[in-house]
């Protein structure tokens, strides 16, 4: 047991996020690819570029999770987890997302989101079940047996590859109005500015993609 336990807010959310945005993207790519909804050539490259955005995230996330977080688990906590499974849907989201990244592109240039909307459903039921299981498996041993600071590094080298322009205002957009009160508590006012100045960009961002009321927290999509 140790003595202050890891602070997991900041991963849940994120882990939120991406389930959040992949059944977003899902629902939306399958609206167009029914014809119910439209997309201009603009709107279009948008959605294509936020899908890479979100991929390189959700890729980037796993990879850290493989070479930084599964290692201090094991070390902290040994025998008590087996991290096989976990690590298997990893090495099967990697070819999904380049797939996606593929028919994102194919779907800007020709307008048809047919083959896009079967690969992020798809997508979006394995982040699901796999995120399910990960918090379900892997929390309770984090919050257990990994120090305090052995967390921190962990999280420190996530956001250090990540993009705090996107995963800021998106964590502030997922976050529930409580977690948000306690995140800004941990991050004092330096995240307070840097929300600031990200703000708008996101919601330009979220409106090009899903519309006009996107991209504010108050209505945001509740998962998890
Ligand atoms: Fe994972």
């Amino acid at each position: 047991m140790t003595a202050t336990p890891p602070e997991l807010l900041g991963f849940r959310i994120t882990h939120r996020a991406m389930r959040g945005d992949a059944r977003r993207l899902a629902v939306l790519a399958t609206e167009l690819a029914a014809g119910r909804q439209s997309a201009t050539p603009a709107r279009a490259s948008a959605i294509a570029a936020f899908i890479a955005t979100l991929n390189h995230g959700i890729h980037h996330h796993h990879t850290m999770e493989d070479e930084l977080l599964w290692p201090v688990i094991e070390r902290s906590a040994g025998a008590e987890v087996d991290l096989r499974d976990l690590s298997d849907d990893h090495a099967e989201l990697d070819p999904l997302l380049a797939e996606i990244n593929g028919q994102a592109a194919a779907f800007a240039s020709t307008g048809d989101a047919s083959a896009l909307a079967r690969s992020l459903t798809r997508l979006a039921d394995m982040l699901d079940e796999h995120i399910s299981e990960e918090e379900r498996l892997i929390f309770p041993i984090i919050t257990r047996y990994v120090s305090a600071a052995d967390w921190n590094t962990v999280e420190a080298a996530v956001r250090k590859g990540g993009n705090p322009r996107i995963d800021l205002p998106r964590i502030e957009q997922y976050a529930r109005p409580e977690e948000m009160a306690r995140l800004r508590g941990l991050a004092g006012p330096v995240l307070v500015l840097m929300l600031s100045l990200f703000r708008r960009g996101h919601r330009r961002r979220e409106r090009a993609v899903f519309g006009p009321s996107a991209g504010v927290p108050a209505r945001a999509p509740r998962h998890g």
